[in-house]
């Protein structure tokens, strides 16, 4: 990677202004609210410990949720500075807000190694809007910029891209954090040149989200698994009967084009053989959303191609999650994202199971490398217990997924070049 990281940075004494995504769920509990997964602030620890031993004058910012430029209590940051408190062993002050004159006195007060927690950047609407005005702000906190949040760097906001800007116009520098420096290097350079075979695992409810990625990685992949409920659109493109499943009628000539195009290239293209499938039914209770809840009765493995008209697919079944397992086995590098079927509910989790066992199992006994695209497949593999037994797991949803697919991530751009 040829931009600049924290590694090369004189940092003692300085302030550095240090962009994280500590957007993590949170559930209220007792009136409290608690953090239910604190991957991302870990992840970040190695970076602030870094920049604490070298000396630095540590400000950190985040968003929190989509506030949409209300103070929302739910989503204030306050929870996230105290658990950090705890995992860096040192006090973690916080400011209950952002920007002006007396965060610029917390800010300008901090000794060296000292940490402080700004309050949720997205209380204000300049920050999405990436308002030069709310960046010079920001900036005000800042004579070094570092970026350690790679699950926001797909957005150009005020803290993630307008404030490298400012930084960088008055010669400041502006640097990678060490879990950005990872998440670039599994993501992107290891799969630009990956050992073969390499196969891809995607998952998730919509071929319109990862379209582009399947584009991408049929330039790229020996064989391609399609599980989830994605894989419905596919086989309404070839033909079969999909029942109640969970579909995008819009985009079989999509799905179609991807099946011709890994024809083309002799990309291995594996679609779901048989499933596991459940009766849908309306109950009158609501959920949190307020829409009623859909019990699913009646769950059977279903072996015949089509899928009867009462009835929805919720995983892969077992002859596909033995097939997909075989393919896994075989490979060297592994991309996996999104599950291969309702996973929350354990009833539907046996897919997404196999399949991580399957990539656990090809990572410790054959030595391949398995880099986990982030979001729900990070939370089935945690779930399994079996998080730490793959080579790299993405913190990153959207920015994963824009990134696989190619695109520049302006939180990355902004950055200072080695
Ligand atoms: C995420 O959770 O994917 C990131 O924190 C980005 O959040 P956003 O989608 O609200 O911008």
């Amino acid at each position: 990677m040829a931009k600049l990281t924290v590694r090369d940075l004189n940092v003692h004494g300085k302030r550095v202004f240090m962009r994280v995504d500590y957007n993590v769920p949170l559930d209220e509990k007792d009136g409290v609210m608690v953090i239910t997964d604190e991957t991302r602030i870990r992840e970040t620890l190695p970076t602030l410990r870094l920049l604490i031993e070298k000396g630095a004058r540590l400000i950190l910012a985040a968003h929190m949720g989509r506030p949409k430029g209300k103070r929302e209590a739910t989503m204030s940051l306050r929870p996230v500075a105290a658990r950090l408190s705890e995992l860096l062993g040192c006090n973690v002050n916080f400011a209950d807000d952002c920007i002006g004159e007396k965060v610029e006195a917390l800010a300008n007060a901090l000794p060296p190694g000292g940490v402080l927690l700004l309050e949720n950047v997205r209380y204000y609407n300049e920050e999405e809007a990436n308002d030069p005005a709310f960046a010079e702000k920001l900036a005000r906190l800042a004579d070094i910029y570092v970026n350690d949040a790679f699950g926001a760097a797909h957005r150009a906001h005020a803290s993630t891209e307008g404030i490298a800007r400012v930084v960088a116009k008055r010669g400041g520098q502006c640097a990678a954090g060490l879990l950005m420096e990872r998440e670039l290097k599994f993501l992107g350079d290891e799969l630009d040149n990956p050992a073969r075979p390499f196969v891809v695992i995607l998952g998730g409810a919509k071929v319109s989200d990862k379209i582009k990625v399947i584009d991408r990685l049929l330039e790229k992949a020996d064989a391609i698994l399609i599980g989830g409920a994605m894989a419905y659109t596919f086989k309404l493109a070839q033909g079969f009967k999909i029942g109640q499943s969970l579909v995008e009628k819009d985009k079989t000539d999509v799905a179609l084009a991807a099946l011709e195009k890994a024809k083309r290239r002799g990309v291995k293209f594996l679609l779901p053989t048989d499933n596991v499938v459940a009766t849908p039914v309306v109950t009158d209770k609501l959920n949190k959303k307020g829409k009623p809840i859909i019990d699913l009765n009646n769950p059977r493995t279903n072996s015949d191609p089509d899928i009867s008209d009462t009835e929805e697919g919720v995983d892969i079944g077992p002859a596909s999650a033995a097939l997909f397992g075989q393919t896994i086995a075989s490979a060297r590098t592994i991309l996996w994202n999104g599950p291969m079927g309702i996973f929350e509910d354990k009833r539907f989790a046996a897919g997404t199971n196999v399949v991580a066992q399957a990539v656990v199992d090809a990572t410790q006994k054959n030595g391949a490398k398995s880099i986990i695209g982030g979001g729900d497949s990070v939370k089935a593999l945690n779930k399994a217990k079996l998080g730490d037994k793959v080579t790299f797991m993405s913190t990153g949803g959207g920015a994963s997924l824009e990134f696989l697919e190619g695109s520049v991530l302006p939180g990355v751009a902004a950055l200072s070049e080695k």
